[in-house]
């Protein structure tokens, strides 16, 4: 007896109606025609199934704030800083932890079952982390929050950062952060990355710094992330987020750099709704995409997976946390449009992510944690044009959201017909 049976599903790794069982949240055989009882079955009738999607980066204390205490006017990063600095005295751990409950129910329902999260820790209160610490176990049952301490206001620049990034750690957040292109100087801010690193070094922990997050063609604190990296041992559990500038980077420094960060095992995390939105807002025509070079970090064998960053927030008035939204705006705006680019662009919210934030158990290997999702689409490529709708989510072996086909009665003179956008071949489903 199994606890569940998906019959009839396509996976991302290319198996085509094969069927999936489960027994004590693992996945426990993938093959074809697979006979028994079980508690629940799906028949994903040839539909894409996928492992969750991953989030790399996001600031869960600062979703679905959208408004308060009032919205980002200029559209601009540092306007939205100072907004941020403006809600956090008058925010309650209560607030954070309803609107992060809010936001994990939804990312949940839109198959996300890994967030790496970054925290403020400029509060001597720490409610952030306080009310995120809280989230992480509460939400255990339909994803995996991953929590990074993170100095918004400056690692050096804020005069207690030090202190509460700190304690922050041993109340248990899960990752090492940092800003330095917010701290006062360049050499302020290679100095915030070095103690970061060895703070991260000394517990043992993964490092994730918001880096070079501007449209500064010199600003190098990917490459002190680098250079710390390879100097402490930390590879492959290092990721510099965002790295905008290295859009305007001059191209000769950036064919010693790039091969400096796959040397040092660093990951790269854009967050492309975010950055074309908040880069080049200097410029005037022409006006600078902002998103980092994609193509070449991947080719440089970099792993790279994108985050969504921010929903409903000081930052950004949209979102509705959708990673294909997000791989759909990467791929455009990294004019990754080959077949075989678009593909890519799927991996790059799935198992990219999932490795950079270390995940184990990730995937439809036996043994995996039965943890995947059912998409109205035939492929990743499909998935990723339609943005498809996701008609289950299982998470341990257990279906924990679902919903039906959407498709669309057009009316003529008449007659009706019955349209699926991911059936275009067999319009009368
Ligand atoms: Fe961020």
């Amino acid at each position: 007896m199994f606890d569940l049976i998906v019959k009839n599903a396509n996976l991302t790794d290319g198996r085509i109606g094969v069927d999936i069982a489960c027994n004590g949240g693992k996945i426990v055989a993938v093959e074809a025609n697979i006979t028994g009882e079980a508690r629940d079955t799906i028949d994903a009738e040839g539909y894409l199934v996928s492992p969750p999607f991953v989030d790399p980066h996001f600031h869960m204390d600062a979703t679905l704030s959208l408004g308060t205490p009032r919205t980002n006017v200029s559209g601009t990063l540092l306007e939205g800083i100072g907004l941020w600095g403006e809600l956090k005295p008058i925010q309650s751990v209560d607030d954070i932890i309803e609107r992060a409950l809010n936001y994990c129910d939804l990312a949940a329902a839109k198959g996300i079952g890994a967030i790496r999260s970054h925290v403020d820790t400029c509060d001597d209160e720490l409610k952030g982390v306080q009310a995120l610490l809280e989230v992480r176990e509460k939400v255990k049952d339909i994803l995996d929050l991953q929590l990074v301490a993170f100095p918004q206001d400056g690692l050096l620049r804020d005069p207690t950062a030090m202190e509460n990034t700190i304690r922050a750690l041993e109340m248990g957040v899960d990752v090492v952060g940092g800003i330095p292109h917010f701290e006062r100087t360049m050499s302020e801010g290679a100095k915030s990355v070095r103690l970061l690193c060895e703070i991260a070094e000394q517990r043992g922990l993964m490092v994730d710094m918001h880096c070079d997050e501007s449209d500064d063609p010199h600003s190098r604190h990917i490459e002190t992330l680098a250079y710390e990296a390879q100097r402490l041992g930390l590879q492959g559990r290092v990721a510099g987020s965002h790295l905008t500038s290295m859009h305007s980077m001059d191209n000769y420094y950036v064919s010693k750099l790039i091969p400096l960060i796959a040397e040092a095992g660093v990951h790269a995390i854009p967050n492309p709704l975010i950055n074309i939105m908040l880069q080049g807002r200097h410029d005037t025509y022409p006006k600078r995409r902002g998103q980092t070079r994609v193509r070449e970090l991947r080719d440089a064998g970099i792993t790279v997976g994108f985050g969504s960053d921010c929903m409903m927030d000081p930052w950004y008035s949209l979102g509705k946390a959708d990673m294909l939204d997000v791989a759909f705006m990467g791929l455009h705006v990294g004019q990754l449009s080959s077949r075989a680019d678009m593909d890519w662009c799927f991996d790059a919210v799935t198992v990219n992510s999932a490795k950079i934030m270390g995940l184990s158990g990730y995937g439809f290997a036996k043994g995996c944690d039965a943890n995947f999702i059912i998409l109205q689409a035939d492929d990743k490529i499909e998935a990723i044009r339609l943005r498809a709708h996701r008609l289950a989510v299982v998470r341990h072996g257990t279906i924990i959201s679902k919903a039906h086909p959407i498709t669309h009665t057009i009316l003529r003179r008449g007659s009706s017909r019955l349209i699926n956008e991911a059936r275009l071949e067999n319009p009368s489903v």
